[in-house]
């Protein structure tokens, strides 16, 4: 819980009281006078310099009037100056200061914490706040359902209660920003780390329809029957090799028939063995995070539905699937028709991304009428060959919506390299007995990818997240776990606010 305090820091009785500050000494907060003293000592021996990622922990004596148990002292790195550029770093900072604050927290076991918002220069006090809040809620992030419970262990590492002070009660907006966007890549994080015998098809269902309940939206779940009938053979075929049924899971957010609408479709394969076409089982495990970019978009529905923006509408739709061998399994060579009449070669079973999303692409476009159309997908391998896990591929068809999103991603920290498209690759894609199949050669295996979704979008302005560098195993940062990063969520979150 996150609550805006006017309380000062030596009148706290929570557990801890964290303060900031930069690598130029005073730059970050103005402290209480014994312990800038402190401080200062710190420094003349070199244990606190002020660096990002340092901290410094004291229990303050009698005569500096706190009446907290301890005081953390948190690094913000350089202090950053200038416009545009500088606004994009102060947030950076700002969350990873918040994300080691949390760490350190959770570290020590301590429950309550008081944050002393730190006075910046570029960025407005609620901006300040917001990004400070993200770290904080992002890096307090834990995932330990399936552990037994430590022995002799007398508090669970929680952080139950954070009181953020600011000196004005200006910054709520900001903080509350700040929280719903965190506690929504969280929730994505959730999803991801669920193994896939316990997050199923049927889970994207449920989640999406205790988020209508939740806030009143709307849910439609597609069952096979209604995607036989629509003509969606990408996300039956994909599902076919498995017990677990496929469905397409469809949550609007809708305020006016008459305003745009903005849609968004994410992956969900529930695990992705490659099928037919089966993979190593090296780090095969890792392929039940291949529902990434389907827990991306729920978790931002969360988010919108939270903020419940005006004049515009948002649709969420999972295209949800478990890709196994099994005796319906699509083949190599099978060729299925995808919505809109499109005939698809299967030569590969294990790119069965492009199939599900070609199909809720056209349906969404279809049905729907956006203005615009964002994808978000662990789609295919080869963007970690190009990018590593430091930038998720972005691919467009139109170059204000990729703007848009390079915008979005810096302002979140979530960064994109965008790649081309072009008929060159189109061309890759052309099959001997359908309209097209479904992998190129071993070259540019991301932009094929992109090229066949391309194929399903027709004019309408699109753009295509690749997060499979991205989704887990992101960057190191303090406010980044190990496991599924939610990587893509705040991006999204970032572009409906920005609309
Ligand atoms: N889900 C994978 C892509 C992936 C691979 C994500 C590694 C994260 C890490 C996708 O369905 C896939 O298997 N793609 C194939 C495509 C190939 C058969 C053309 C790939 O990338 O190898
Ligand atoms: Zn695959
Ligand atoms: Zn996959």
């Amino acid at each position: 819980m996150i609550k805006v305090t006017r309380k000062t820091p030596e009148s706290y009785r929570g557990d801890m009281v964290v303060f900031f500050d930069t690598e130029e000494p005073g730059t970050g907060a103005e402290l209480p006078a014994g312990l800038r003293q402190r401080l200062e000592r710190a420094r003349k021996v070199g244990d606190f310099k002020g660096k990002e990622g340092e901290t410094l922990l004291l229990y303050p004596e009698a005569d500096w009037g706190f009446t907290a148990d301890r005081i953390l002292v948190v690094g913000l790195g350089k202090p950053v100056a200038g416009d545009g550029e500088a606004g994009i770093r102060r947030r950076e900072s700002l969350r990873k200061a918040g994300g080691t604050s949390s760490a350190t927290a959770l570290k020590l076991k301590v429950q309550q914490l008081f944050v002393a918002l730190p006075t910046g220069t570029v960025l407005p006090a609620d901006e300040e706040a917001e990004a400070l809040v993200e770290g904080l809620v992002l890096g307090s992030y834990r995932f330990d359902r399936y552990k037994s419970a430590e022995k002799d262990n007398d508090r669970p590492r929680k952080i139950k209660e954070i009181a953020l002070w600011a000196g004005t009660t200006s910054v709520r907006r900001g903080v509350n920003r700040g929280r719903v966007a965190a506690e929504a890549a969280c929730a994505a994080r959730d999803m991801a780390n669920e193994p896939a015998n316990k997050w199923t098809v049927v889970s994207f269902a449920r989640y999406g329809e205790q988020l209508a309940e939740r806030y009143g939206l709307s849910c439609r779940v597609f069952a096979v029957a209604e995607l036989a009938g629509l003509g969606m053979g990408g996300i039956i075929g994909v599902g076919s090799g498995s017990a677990d049924t496929p469905r397409l899971v469809a949550v609007e957010y809708i305020t006016d028939r008459k305003a745009p609408t903005l849609l968004l479709v994410g992956k969900g394969i529930t695990f992705d063995s490659g099928g037919i076409c089966i993979k190593p089982s090296a780090g095969m495990e890792e392929m039940k995070y291949d529902m990434c970019g389907g827990a991306a978009v729920l978790a931002a529905m969360q988010a919108v539905a939270e903020e419940r923006p005006v004049g515009l509408n948002v649709v969420a739709l999972v295209p949800a699937a478990e890709n196994l061998p099994g005796p319906a399994a699509l083949k190599p060579g099978d060729v299925i028709h995808l919505y809109g009449g499109k005939t698809v070669e299967v030569v590969n079973t294990d790119a069965e991304g492009r199939l599900i999303l070609a199909d809720a692409l056209a349906f969404g476009i279809d049905k729907y009428k956006p203005v615009a159309v964002v994808d978000i997908a662990t789609l295919t391998g080869a963007v970690v060959v190009a990018l590593g896990h430091h930038r998720t591929g972005l691919f467009a068809n139109d170059d204000t919506l990729a703007e848009r999103l390079k915008k979005a991603g810096d302002r979140s920290g979530e960064l994109l390299w965008q790649l081309p498209l072009g008929e060159e690759y189109t061309k890759m894609l052309k099959s001997e007995v359908a309209d097209l199949k479904n992998i190129g050669d071993r070259s540019a295996g991301s932009i094929t990818a992109a090229a066949f979704l391309q194929e399903f979008v027709g004019e309408v302005p699109w753009a295509h997240l690749d997060i499979a560098g991205t989704a887990w195993n992101y960057t190191e940062k303090s406010y980044v776990p190990k496991g599924p990063s939610g990587n893509g969520v705040r991006t999204l979150v970032e572009l409906v606010r920005g609309w």
